[in-house]
């Protein structure tokens, strides 16, 4: 049989690691998927740049639509990353009858919607395992091996880049941007690091996993996203003092008033496996009514990880080619016609536990003051820890103020801001108290 003829866009950690696999792994892959699998075209934006894959016998180009245009190729790997050239080209390959096969969480977070109702009516495939967690495969997991089940939770790490700089900081006492540095130099990072310590690339994936877990559209408009800039040594001691690890997590679960979508990062317990998961891997908890919890671990970036998630999905479409496409797995796990239209809660409605952290002056009745403030607002408070005295050299920051943390019960987001508010204009406490959740995952 005639090979299926694929065009890698994008050569860099990703693509370059996917040829690679691709080329030393053929014999088995070809003995998968039915037939041998060509990589006859590839994309790049600088032609003359050394690649880290052998690029023998691939026709190079730059002209991302002329990949699209070719008649000769069959499905489209798009591993160049960015939204809008990548939707274009996506876009013009579907309407050419092209597969596709992407690892662009941006993308499919913010347009996957409409990607998926082009690929339906065109009767192609879009597949994008490779977009969250790197290595692990929880797209087809959730997708299809927990189908049986009604989804009540997924939660977990899904952010290399940021396990690898908290991990870095905790373990090996390094600096934020030592750690980042490095997860750049790893291939970790994305072109736009930002995106990963400001959560957003932990909120596209959290999206995409909330869609094919509860059957609703790609909600980006609804995430609730923040990220790890910023993260101060202070804060990871004080929580480690309490008992807890610092990691950023994303969480997509029922409630009662809806789904909650979030990205931030969060105290998880020490004893508990998640907080364990340390540099770039990646872990995800999955509760269904009939299996129980589920934990899914892996390599959560870095070129061969993510090539493995790539190179299965071409695998899958290969499989796929003759296959009737009406009865192929949906894009987002349910049929694109069952999808429901459930609420997503917002940011203010969510319910969950807090740290706060207060720089204050270290004298009678500031105490008294903030947890007047919290009562007021039927916050409950769990623990209180003041580190140091003023003047004793530990915690002072110079002016007589001392880091007082309290962890609070299960309370609504919108009491915390209110709360936060007032104990922010005390005149004893400094005007930017730190809030994290406090997730115990049980
Ligand atoms: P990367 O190392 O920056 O590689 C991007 C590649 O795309 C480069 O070869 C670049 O060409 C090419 N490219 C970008 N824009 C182009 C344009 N307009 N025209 C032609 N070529 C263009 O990125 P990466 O880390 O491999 O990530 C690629 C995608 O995979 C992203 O969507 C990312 O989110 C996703 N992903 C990455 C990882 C990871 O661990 N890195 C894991 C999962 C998913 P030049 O080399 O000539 O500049
Ligand atoms: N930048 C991403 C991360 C790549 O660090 O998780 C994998 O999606």
């Amino acid at each position: 049989m005639k090979p299926v003829n694929i065009a890698i866009a994008g050569l860099g950690t990703v693509g370059a690691g996917t040829a690679r696999v691709l080329a030393r792994n053929r014999g088995e892959i070809a003995r998968r998927a039915g037939r041998e699998i060509a990589v006859t075209r590839a994309l790049v934006r600088d032609l003359g740049r050394a690649r880290d894959c052998d690029t023998k016998g691939v026709t190079l180009g730059d002209d991302p639509l002329a990949l699209a245009d070719d008649p000769r190729v069959d499905i489209i790997v798009e591993l160049m990353g960015g939204e809008s050239v990548a939707r274009d080209l996506i876009m013009r390959a579907i309407a050419n009858g092209k597969h596709v096969v992407t690892a662009n969480k941006a993308l499919i977070a913010r347009h996957g919607n409409e990607i998926f109702a082009a690929a339906r009516a065109a009767g192609v495939m879009v597949a994008f395992e490779a977009a969250v967690a790197g290595g692990i495969s929880i797209i087809k997991t959730i997708r299809e091996g927990l189908a049986g089940n009604r989804v009540l939770r997924v939660a977990g790490i899904i952010n290399g880049t940021c396990n690898f700089i908290l991990s870095g900081m905790a373990e090996r006492n390094c600096s934020f941007d030592e750690m980042l540095a490095e997860a750049g130099q790893r291939g970790y990072a994305e072109a736009d690091p930002s995106l990963d310590i400001d959560g957003v690339d932990a909120a596209h994936k959290i999206v995409i996993l909330a869609a094919i877990a509860f059957g609703i559209p790609l909600r980006h408009d609804a995430v609730n996203c923040e990220g790890i800039r910023g993260m101060s040594a202070l804060d990871m001691e004080l929580a480690a003092d309490l008992g807890f690890t610092i990691k950023h997590l994303g969480i997509a679960a029922r409630s009662g008033d809806g789904i909650t979508i979030r990205a931030h990062p969060a105290l998880v317990p020490r004893r508990h496996l998640i907080a364990n998961v340390a540099g770039v891997m990646n872990a995800i908890l999955v509760n269904g009514d009939a299996v129980g919890d589920t934990v899914h671990y892996g390599a959560g970036a870095g070129a061969e990880p993510t090539a493995s998630s790539v190179v299965a999905d071409i695998v899958d479409v290969v499989r796929a080619l003759t296959t009737d496409p009406d009865n192929r797995v949906p894009h987002l796990a349910f049929q694109p016609g069952a999808l429901a239209d459930l609420p997503v809660v917002a940011r203010e409605e969510v319910e969950t536990c807090y740290y706060l952290r207060l720089s204050a002056m270290d004298k009678p009745g500031v105490l008294a003051d903030v947890t007047r403030i919290l009562a007021e607002r039927a916050i409950s408070i769990e623990a209180v820890l003041q580190k140091g005295r003023a003047g004793d050299g530990e915690g002072d920051g110079g002016g007589g103020r001392v880091p007082v943390v309290l962890l609070t019960h299960r309370t609504r987001e919108k009491n915390v801001d209110d709360a936060l508010r007032s104990i922010a204009a005390l005149d004893s406490v400094d005007d930017s108290p730190v809030r994290m959740r406090v997730e115990y995952l049980e």
